[in-house]
């Protein structure tokens, strides 16, 4: 079973993905956890171009490059741990890439949607949290101050709207959790979201 976590940058997704990860190890479950872009040591290096190095990547290249990373994750890590019958945790997926580059960028969706098919391989996660937050907290929390310029405002909320949308579109897969809350109120919602869907303990 795959479950993903998704949302603005501060919004609470590793904090969740490793008390997730702790609750279900706890009942029994063996959990394994990832965190993308990276987790394999080219998707790192690959993590590292994207978000640390000061090149300018156009967005189409930035959309390869994500979707790269991914490939070589969901090949060499993701389908080995499902097959292994693993719960796997996934910190951001295939939706992050949708609400940045589709409804931030502005890439044609069918572009993003065709480009991340191929990387997955079609490979879905069977539940995705979307941890929603307004944007000045997620800042706040992320960066430990609300101050942006207007341009990089204007983009976060233009991805948040986008997980909205890609929310209404799969309700059945992806839950939207309030997560301006407690971590622990935020937990609690997952874990009574998750649990009528877990699969029987091994
Ligand atoms: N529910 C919460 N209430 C208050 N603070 C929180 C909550 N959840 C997480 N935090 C704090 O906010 C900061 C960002 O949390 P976290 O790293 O889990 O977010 P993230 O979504 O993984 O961010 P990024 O996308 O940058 O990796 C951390 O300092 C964390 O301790
Ligand atoms: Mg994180």
């Amino acid at each position: 079973m795959l479950i993903s976590f998704e949302g603005l940058d501060g919004c609470g997704k590793s904090t969740q993905a490793h008390r997730l990860a702790q609750r279900l190890r706890e009942q029994g479950y063996r959990v394994e956890l990832f965190r993308e872009p990276g987790a394999t040591p080219l998707s790192e290096s690959i993590r590292r171009l994207l978000l640390e190095s000061a090149t300018e990547i156009t967005p189409l290249a930035e959309l390869l490059l994500f979707n790269a990373a991914r490939a070589q994750l969901v090949e060499t890590a993701l389908r080995p741990a499902l097959e292994s019958g693993a719960i796997v945790l996934c910190d951001r997926f295939d939706d992050s890439t949708t609400a940045y580059q589709g409804y931030g960028r502005g890439l044609p969706l069918e572009v993003v949607a065709t480009c991340n098919r191929i990387a997955t391989g079609g490979l879905k996660p069977a539940v995705t949290f979307f941890l929603d937050v307004p944007v000045e907290l997620a800042l706040r929390r992320s960066r430990g101050s609300d101050r942006l310029e207007q341009a990089g405002r204007e983009f976060f909320e233009r991805v948040r709207s986008g997980y909205w949308e890609i929310a209404r579109q799969e309700p059945e897969r992806v839950f939207c959790i309030d997560a301006t809350r407690s971590p622990e109120e935020v937990h609690a919602h997952i874990w009574r979201t998750l649990q009528p869907r877990l699969p029987p303990l091994p």
